[in-house]
């Protein structure tokens, strides 16, 4: 027995020092894998499959009281939900002294827009439209969390929403799967860097594998069922590019696709992932989501949920203990393989290596390095920048001879109204990690360090919920003695992210009346619109003078919002998600088909709503500046192109304003006739450019054949000749044209 834990310990010890090289031969790797695999007893193995959640923090329905008991008998593989180098060395620890093959612990968590720093939500950020800022976040986020011991996120979340409804388009980059793809790459990167051993790097974790995002009636959780070409062609290609950018697992949805759970998927897990798209690295379930397909009927037990599971190609269970509880029994019976187990266990620990962990279990675990990294000025300056660059202008009207925002330097008395003006917890938004409130700047404080404080008076004026007026009176008040007043209005944390679906999307509670009635005091009104999603907001667009749509920014929302208020910052944000005029108009993208019946005025039975125009309040890609921005001179450099040329659309871009500022400029194409039929719009690339007033460039985007490609009626991905359009402008809708041909 001793000669035994000799070999043991030997070839672990080994396996450790000679991680370096390894990472540079595969299969030495595999052959490494292979020796612990070969010494596993069958509950080590399925120990390994069994990623647990610790009692810090809760993010789904279910507890285990005995997971420090677990760890030490080798029957966990990770844990969720515990961070600090402290409480993870606690139970690495318990993993490293205690069991037999001492294999480290992986540590996950929810770091979705930052750990302790944090960033503005993911569809609020998306709207910088700034792919290296993104990159930076992630890779900013990382630094705080492995810091604090953890070693692999649960992001990013790459889910296209097209419904509003649904409360997680909070945690997305929106409706688009061009930008969402390059997006979904970025975050990978910024996660996990060149190397995956270096201590302030993690492992990414794309989700949720698949089409989570397009739940029926946008209720959370609810059935998915779409075509296998939307699929592939809108919603896929996000985690594809994540998958292509080395993300190192991913993690099955909650939802049903086509009536087959994604826990139990193999089409989507096997065929697709792996099969298709090459995909290396471990899958992990959702939250009890292996457990979950008994509800859906997928399942006569839990037992069989786990066959299913594994079978489709899952490899780590979170929080639903079947494998656990059930896999070796099903080993027993043949209704699993141990080929198949094998596979799994040798995922999983292939990460454990990557990440450095057999050569040091604890790795990330450093007090100093957890002090200085946290909330350090370089992280709270980033956050201040995504926050700016995260804010869309949707409205500024002329007030007394000159556009309302900026404001005048001779404002004499704001008022500043509303619950999000005085308020901390809610500018974290959903998914705020260890994001502590108490280092918030709130949009008073914000206004405060940049005006006179004797200028600015708050008062709160309603809630988030519930009936109470009883603060309108004061707010009128204030509103009536002040020349400008400022509205910050919208969702608290809690009304969107994970299950926080809503059925009517415009201002929560009594905030509308709120705005109501401040609009009848005749001054001027700006709203700052703070939420997790796109609002219903068309009654506000043509009743206060300037909007600002500031989704959840983060720890220096504050500093943003004062920033851009001020006009030390001019706004650059472009909407990813259509704003709809009603919920009726739901779903609702930029990115439709035309029908045989387009909408036309002097045709009644055309495609339309007899109570609502088809058109968004806001398109997708809109946003204003303090200055203008001016299109012309779109050239294309060929009126046609052969297979594998390439076409350059050129334009020239004007500041015709006063104010320096960033355009995003946006190029969309059309296939006007295909074998299937095509979108009138599809965004296919976009520039990000700083302008001094007056300044103006030539830019240009080039058009290849790959840009063109789509599933035909065969499935097949490719490009069709024929006649195409291409559009250039600053939103999906206000777009310059030429066309050209694909021959
Ligand atoms: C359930 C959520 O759907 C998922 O996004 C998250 O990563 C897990 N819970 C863990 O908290």
């Amino acid at each position: 027995m001793k000669k035994l834990k000799l070999i043991l310990l030997t070839s672990l010890i080994l396996f450790g020092i000679s991680c370096k090289k390894l990472n540079t031969n595969n299969n030495k790797l595999e052959t490494k894998v292979d020796s612990i695999l070969a010494i596993m007893t069958l509950d080590e193995k399925i120990g390994q499959l069994n990623l647990v959640a610790g009692n810090m923090d809760q993010t789904g329905p279910t507890t285990n009281k005995e997971y420090e008991k677990d760890i030490k008998d080798g029957r966990v593989g990770a844990i969720l939900n515990v961070y600090g180098v402290e409480q993870v060395r606690k139970l690495q620890e318990l993993a490293v002294k205690n069991t037999r093959l001492r294999i480290p612990l992986l540590f996950g968590y929810d770091v979705i827009h930052g750990f302790k720093t944090i960033f503005p939500i993911p569809l609020a950020e998306a709207c910088s439209w700034d792919i290296e800022l993104i990159e930076k976040t992630a890779r900013l986020s990382a630094e705080e969390a492995c810091a604090a011991g953890l070693n692999w996120t649960f992001s990013p979340m790459v889910d296209i929403a097209r419904d509003p409804r649904w409360g997680r388009v909070a945690e997305g980059s929106g409706e688009d799967c061009y930008l969402a793809s390059l997006i979904a790459k970025a975050r990978v990167i910024g996660y996990q860097g060149e190397k995956l051993n270096d201590p302030l790097t993690m492992a990414a974790c794309v989700k949720h594998f698949a089409a989570y995002g397009a739940p029926i009636g946008g209720r959370d959780y609810n059935t998915v069922d779409m075509s296998d070409r939307m699929l592939r062609e809108t919603y896929l290609p996000p985690y594809k590019t994540a998958v292509d950018a080395g993300v190192a697992t991913v993690m099955s949805s909650f939802n049903e696709l086509d009536g087959v759970p994604s826990s139990g998927n193999k089409y989507l897990l096997t065929q697709i992932l792996r099969n298709e798209w090459g995909f290396k690295g471990f899958v992990v379930s959702d939250w009890t989501a292996i457990n979950e397909m008994v509800n859906h009927g997928y399942a006569a037990s839990e037992k069989k949920a786990g066959e299913l599971a594994l079978n489709a190609g899952l490899d780590m269970d979170m929080q639903g203990a079947v494998y656990f509880n059930y896999l070796k029994k099903s080993l027993d019976e043949g209704k699993i393989s141990e080929k198949q187990l094998n596979e799994s266990v040798r995922r999983i620990l292939k990460l454990k290596y990557n990440l450095g962990l057999f050569a040091n279990p604890y790795l990330y675990l450093d007090n100093k390095r957890e002090k200085e990294i946290t909330y350090s000025k370089r992280h709270l300056d980033h956050a201040l920048l995504s926050a700016k660059e995260s804010i869309v202008l949707l409205k500024n009207t002329d007030y007394k001879g000159r556009k309302l925002l900026p404001l005048s330097k001779s404002v004499k008395k704001i008022a500043l109204i509303g619950p999000l003006a005085d308020n901390k917890k809610d500018m974290l938004g959903t998914w705020n990690a260890q994001g502590d409130e108490n280092k918030v700047t709130t949009i008073l404080a914000g206004l405060k360090s940049k005006y006179p404080e004797s200028i600015i008076e708050y008062t709160k004026g309603s809630d988030f919920n519930g009936k109470d007026k009883v603060g309108f009176n004061s707010a009128i008040t204030l509103a009536l003695k002040s020349d400008i007043v400022i509205c910050t209005i919208g969702e608290n944390i809690d009304q969107s992210g994970e299950a926080a679906s809503r059925s009517e999307i415009g201002l929560p509670g009594v905030q509308q009346e709120l705005m109501e009635e401040l609009v009848k005091t005749g001054k001027p009104i700006i709203a700052i619109v703070m939420a997790g999603r796109p609002l219903t907001i068309e009654w506000l667009s043509k009743n206060v003078n300037a909007i600002l749509f500031a989704g959840h920014l983060g720890t220096r929302a504050g500093d943003a919002i004062a920033d851009v208020l001020s006009g030390d910052y001019n706004p650059s944000g472009k909407l990813v998600m259509t704003f709809p005029r009603s919920i009726g108009q739901v779903p609702i993208f930029y990115s439709t088909k035309n029908t045989g019946r387009p909408f036309d005025a002097k045709n009644s039975y055309t495609s339309k709503y007899l109570d609502i125009s088809n058109d968004p309040l806001f398109p997708f890609g809109f946003g204003l500046s303090y200055t203008s921005f001016e299109y012309s001179n779109l050239k294309l450099s060929k009126q046609s192109i052969q297979n594998s040329e390439s076409l350059t659309v050129t334009f020239t871009l004007k500041n015709t304003g006063k104010y320096d500022g960033e355009e995003v400029a946006q190029l969309y194409i059309r296939d006007l006739v295909g074998s299937v039929t095509r979108p009138v719009k599809e965004l296919k690339g976009f520039k990000k450019v700083f302008l001094k007033s007056g300044e103006q460039k030539e830019l240009s985007f080039s058009i290849t054949e790959n840009d063109l490609k789509f599933y035909d009626a065969n499935m097949k991905f490719l490009a069709e000749p024929g006649k195409f359009k291409v559009f250039v402008g600053s939103n999906s809708v206000e777009l310059l044209e030429a066309d050209f041909e694909l021959l």
